[in-house]
């Protein structure tokens, strides 16, 4: 199916079709808390959202900007009603969607929801597939801020669908319009956050900010070190992707997991902030241990995310450095910032002295002094280069800035 505007206005210019869903929303990287990865489908209930709604109070999360309670699959019963309409769980929501809402929304926070693009989720619950207007209709209706649309059970050149598609039957953009679509009509009484869940599929960074503001990249973040390195080692080369209204979304943050370790914790959650990913905890913060606390909220590093130019970093070879190799984290990364440039050092692959010139660095230009911030130990310094002694899949993130022009 066709965009409304490519079919009533072909003239138009992919440049205009690029802010279809230019509503304002998702300028900065989303930054919330998802049920999935907490304890998968039975953690899609009222009472998980409204506990961490208040923990994002009670742990200052919310003043940090952590906004979104999301609810993932399994929210809702496993048939819609006789009017088609999906019904949500009245296990999970004795009280029904909206007096969450209202209550999150009461509290200064957003709330979203899950749904898929083809005729079932991924866990087998209802899909949105031909019911795309009605269902956002009820989303609207129930006050929900933020809808992730994931791919499972999408047309395929297999029969029957399988839940996962390895020969689908078109491109994803196919069953993403009507959704996208949806979302465009009711723009006027709800602008709603749409975050693609298309794993990737279709090079979706190259045409997601026409369909939504966020995208994943990749599958699953299964909250291992291979993950980590997949997931940020792939975000480089997209990185131009990425802007105000459309980010690329490198998954949840899989902290607090025990799987991994304090170091690999802040390499992953420093590389996803700087990369622009949305920060979007997958963990329980009634468990969350004081290292992992204190990584989540590096308001540092926050900032870095949040910053309202949206460039997210990539990487670059200081002279004499050895060459990128596919699939591992490199060290060396750089982005703009609308007040100077942030640099990543990652010890991705080994524990070591690393050290950057400044006038190596893009976007810092190729003399001058500097001053210097590292988010992790707080230290500070000028002058022309940064070195840093890194433990293994540690992470050291820096501001640079012009001299006399820092504010700390
Ligand atoms: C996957 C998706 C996960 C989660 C899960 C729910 O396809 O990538 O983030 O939403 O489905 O079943």
């Amino acid at each position: 199916m066709k965009s409304w505007k490519t079919v009533i206005i072909p003239a138009l210019t992919i440049a205009q079709l690029t802010s279809a869903l230019d509503n304002g929303v998702g300028l900065k990287p989303h930054m919330g808390w998802s049920s999935w990865n907490v304890a998968q489908c039975n953690a899609a209930s009222a009472k998980y959202a409204l506990a961490t709604a208040d923990k994002f109070i009670s742990l200052g999360l919310k003043d940090l900007g952590y906004e979104y309670i999301n609810i993932d699959d399994c929210w809702s019963t496993k048939s819609r009603d006789s009017a088609g309409r999906l019904v949500p769980d009245p296990a999970k929501w004795p009280n029904g969607i909206k007096a969450v809402t209202d209550k999150i929304h009461s509290m200064g926070l957003k709330f979203g929801l899950y749904g898929c693009a083809g005729d079932k989720t991924c866990a087998g619950y209802p899909g949105n597939e031909g019911h795309e207007k009605s269902d956002v209709a009820q989303l609207v209706s129930w006050g929900v801020d933020f809808w992730k649309y994931d791919n499972c059970y999408t047309p395929c050149r297999q029969s029957p669908r399988p839940q996962t598609c390895t020969s689908p039957a078109g491109s994803t953009k196919t069953w993403y319009a009507p959704m996208r679509d949806a979302i465009l009509g009711v723009q006027n009484t709800k602008k709603l956050h749409f975050n693609l869940c298309n794993w990737g599929r279709d090079e979706v960074w190259t045409w997601g900010a026409t369909y939504g503001h966020s995208w994943r990249m990749s599958v699953d973040n299964w909250g291992d070190w291979a993950s980590v390195e997949r997931i940020g080692s792939a975000a480089a080369s997209i990185h131009q992707y990425s802007g105000p209204g459309g980010f690329n979304d490198l998954d949840m943050l899989y902290l607090g997991s025990s799987k991994l370790n304090t170091n690999q914790e802040k390499l992953h959650f420093g590389l996803w902030a700087i990369t622009k990913s949305p920060l979007v905890l997958g963990l329980d913060l009634d468990k969350i241990s004081n290292s992992t606390l204190t990584i989540i909220r590096n308001k540092g590093l926050i900032d870095i995310n949040q910053d309202p130019l949206g460039k997210a970093a990539t990487t670059f070879r200081p002279p004499g450095s050895a060459a990128p190799v596919n699939g591992k984290i490199y060290p060396y990364w750089a982005g703009p910032l609308s007040d100077g440039v942030v640099v990543g050092l990652c010890a991705g692959t080994s524990a070591g002295t690393y050290s950057v010139n400044f006038k190596d660095v893009p976007g810092l230009g190729g003399s001058g002094s500097y001053e210097w911030r590292e988010m992790y130990t707080g230290q500070t310094g000028k002058g022309t280069s940064v070195s840093f002694s890194i433990g293994l899949h540690d992470m050291r993130v820096i501001k640079v800035i012009k001299e006399t022009k820092m504010e700390m």
